[in-house]
């Protein structure tokens, strides 16, 4: 399968010569393993079908591997590891992106969550509403804390927090409200500011899978007291390890943040509060750096594929594909449909070697780490039927018009049995 000619439109000429070397070397792996020449001997008229991926990071690493490598090799050149030019240019960087004043590295997407939190002035015994709908860490962040996490329903069409919920979920305890942009698609943040507001709550965003995503014409990351990204390597902007980032348009809680990230310091070796080691390193900020560069243009070409699926899914009854209210910029680090027979469809693609991804299969409060909450199937209805509908198609920036036609043809081969 050539793919070049179709993503030509969507990323610089270099960079697809640069896939295109490797996509032909993978592609005569992939097509011929040597394990399946043995089974059967793919004919010219019937070959064997080309896998897709659900997310192929090597494709990405073939066409930047050698920027990433230069910019490795200024790191170990400079011998500084830890707190130096790459992360500060970084911080400054993603701020500027998210249209916040300050941005604080830290060692992960969750540490950035814990950290946030805490920043927030939430303690143990404290209530923090957030959705049930999303990946653990958004609950565990609040738990690591000694909080409560105090769930609100999504809603159906988008995944994402619903705020009228809140009035029923609110106490006199609840210190915080943590909003999760899910997919790349914002949370409805207009309503949830007025709540929070009028309640005086401070708002954490976790971006973690929205960066560059917009909202009314604003970015995510700018909307909430602070907002929180994960650089986990399988995200939009992902490292080659773990790393994450806060950003805040505050002053004061920036440089509490800063703080609390290296054990409370406020000088060299004067610690002012318990804080812990959550720095990010220059090896993952120099690599964050380069890749950010291609950022916007991986962005456009998710946008185009998932424009495709749209377009070829308009044919096809029984599948829900992903939602974009106007006013909203999505940024498909997901695209996600929802079908009845979900786990029926993840394995005739399986078989049929299409990779796909259950984007959450429990919701939080299900889960065995909540138990003791107490909650009961039923609870939160949207989030439970979503955990069982949604599945995660194939995406990322290098997939190509063919592999997005075979993914949906399977899928509409499926539904006619
Ligand atoms: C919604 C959400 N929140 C939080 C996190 C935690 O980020 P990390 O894995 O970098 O700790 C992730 C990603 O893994 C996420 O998807």
């Amino acid at each position: 399968m050539n793919c070049a000619g179709t993503l030509g439109e969507l990323l610089p000429e270099h960079y697809i010569r640069a896939l295109q070397k490797t996509r032909i070397a993978r592609c005569s792996r992939i097509l011929y393993p040597a394990h399946l020449k043995r089974m059967s001997t793919p004919s010219q008229s019937n070959p064997l079908p080309e896998p897709v991926p659900q997310l192929d990071l090597s494709a990405q690493y073939a066409a930047i591997g050698g920027e990433i490598r230069t910019a490795v090799e200024r790191v170990m050149a400079s011998q500084q590891f830890v707190l130096g030019r790459e992360g500060a240019a970084l911080e400054e960087e993603i701020a500027r992106l998210c249209g916040a004043a300050h941005g604080i590295g830290v060692a992960s997407g969750t540490d950035a969550l814990i950290l946030a939190l805490r920043a927030c002035g939430v303690h143990s015994g404290d209530e923090v509403l957030l959705p049930p709908f999303t990946f653990v860490a958004t609950g565990s962040a609040v738990s690591a804390l000694g909080a409560r996490p105090v769930f609100a329903d999504i809603r159906p069409d988008t995944y994402n927090i619903d705020p009228g919920e809140f009035e029923r979920r609110v106490t006199p305890r609840t210190r915080a409200i943590v909003v999760v942009h899910l997919y790349g698609l914002a949370a409805d943040m207009d309503p949830i500011l007025v709540f929070a507001k009028a309640r005086k709550l401070p708002v954490i965003e976790d971006n973690a899978q929205a960066i560059g995503a917009s909202y009314k014409g604003r970015r995510t990351g700018s909307f909430g007291d602070v907002a929180c990204l994960s650089f986990y390597p399988t995200k939009n902007l992902g490292a080659y390890g773990d790393a994450g980032m806060v950003v805040t348009n505050s002053a004061e809680l920036a440089a509490r943040i800063r703080t609390l990230r290296n054990h409370g310091q406020t000088a060299k070796y004067r610690s002012s509060e318990p804080g812990w080691n959550s720095r990010l390193d220059e090896i993952q900020a120099a690599i964050l750096r380069v890749k950010l560069h291609h950022l916007s243009n991986w962005q456009r070409a998710r946008q185009s594929h998932a424009a495709e699926y749209h377009r070829l899914f308009s044919q096809i009854p029984g599948v829900m594909p992903p939602l974009t209210p106007e006013g909203f910029e999505h940024v498909y680090h997901q695209y996600t449909i929802r079908i009845e027979q979900r786990d029926a469809l993840q394995k005739f693609l399986s078989e049929r070697k299409i990779g796909s991804t259950v984007y959450y299969p429990y919701p939080l409060h299900l889960q065995p780490l909540y138990s003791a909450l107490g909650h009961q199937a039923g609870d939160f209805p949207h989030a439970e039927r979503a955990a069982q509908e949604v599945l995660s198609l194939p995406m990322y920036p290098e997939l190509c018009k063919e592999q997005i036609a075979r993914v949906v043809d399977t899928i509409a081969e499926f539904l006619k049995y």
